[in-house]
């Protein structure tokens, strides 16, 4: 009874559909046709009322595709981000890290090691601005770049502040070649300290879990060794690198270190807390 009712439901819904259709009926159009003397407006709209049909529905389409790209993506954007746009996906072979299969990454201490690590966050790391309309979609407020003449916003994507951070591990484990040189108040290195290690171990244990790579390693004989061992030389799903750090350079600015001790800038239309005067929000 309860199927019955819901496929003369999904009949009684295409039956609705389709005298819509019929509405478009032949007669109709020759009516119009037929008066041709003096072509009326209605013969306009009837020939650009599909072609604007077509667009809107080409638009509609093309969204909705690449809503499901977006939604069949390994890891959706629950949150927005101004870079999610700048987010390409490919398939990245991983080094083995060990034996001959090491990358540039590694090594001994040396200025060039160095220089690698932090050209991979060195135009990026401090800050990109971005404007107000983009600003407001984020989910926690943000402040006003104090250079800017069009008052931007500023912002840092977190993958450059982790790169940053296990650099910082990296050398945390070079003592003698990385000496501290920066103490705290508590003596503490600010740093390469315990706790400003620990700081970013721990944001990079949160990234991990938090993107959770799925990648199945695979165990494979090794006739030398004559055991069964883990091959991590295979590929992953990624996201495109180059193309965050592309976008992120695009928009990087490098203000001095003062910038954060800049003064408060006040009257920022997306932060009640700052207006002063009769200021409400206004642009
Ligand atoms: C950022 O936003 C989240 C969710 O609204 C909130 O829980 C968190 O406390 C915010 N962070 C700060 C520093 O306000
Ligand atoms: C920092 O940079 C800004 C913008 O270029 C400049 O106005 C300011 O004077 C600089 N401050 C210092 C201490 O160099």
């Amino acid at each position: 009874m309860a199927l019955r009712t819901s496929s003369e439901k999904e009949k009684s819904d295409e039956q609705h559909l389709l005298p819509y259709k019929d509405d478009y009926g032949k007669d109709e159009v020759h009516t119009v046709f037929a008066q041709r003397k003096h072509p009326s407006l209605a013969v306009y709209l009837l020939i650009v009322l599909p072609w604007l049909a077509l667009i809107v529905l080409s638009g509609w389409v093309g969204d909705q595709y690449r809503n499901r790209h977006r939604a069949s993506s390994i890891f959706p954007n629950l949150l927005y981000s101004p870079a999610n746009d700048a987010i390409r996906y490919e398939k990245r072979l991983f080094h083995a890290g060990e034996g001959d299969d090491i990358t540039q990454y590694q090594g001994y201490p040396s200025p060039e090691l160095d220089r690698r690590w932090l050209d991979l966050y060195r135009c990026t790391f401090i800050t990109q601005i971005i404007p107000r309309e983009m600003a407001q979609k984020l989910e926690n407020k943000t402040t006003i770049y104090p250079y800017d003449p069009q008052r931007r916003y500023t912002i840092q994507l977190d993958v450059f502040h982790q790169l940053h951070c296990l650099n910082l591990i990296r050398k945390a484990v070079s003592p003698d070649y990385y000496k501290p040189q920066d103490p705290g108040p508590d003596g503490e290195d600010k740093l390469l300290g315990f706790h400003h290690i620990s700081h970013c171990i721990d944001l990079i244990r949160q990234s991990l879990t938090c993107h959770s790579d799925v990648t199945p390693l695979v165990f494979q004989w090794n006739e030398a060794e004559q055991m069964r061992e883990p091959i991590t030389k295979i590929y992953h799903t990624c996201r495109d690198f180059g193309a965050i750090q592309e976008w992120a350079k695009e928009r990087a600015v490098h203000p001095n270190l003062t910038y954060y001790k800049e003064k408060r800038i006040w009257n920022d239309p997306l932060d009640p807390s700052t207006w002063v005067g009769n200021y409400h929000g206004e642009k």
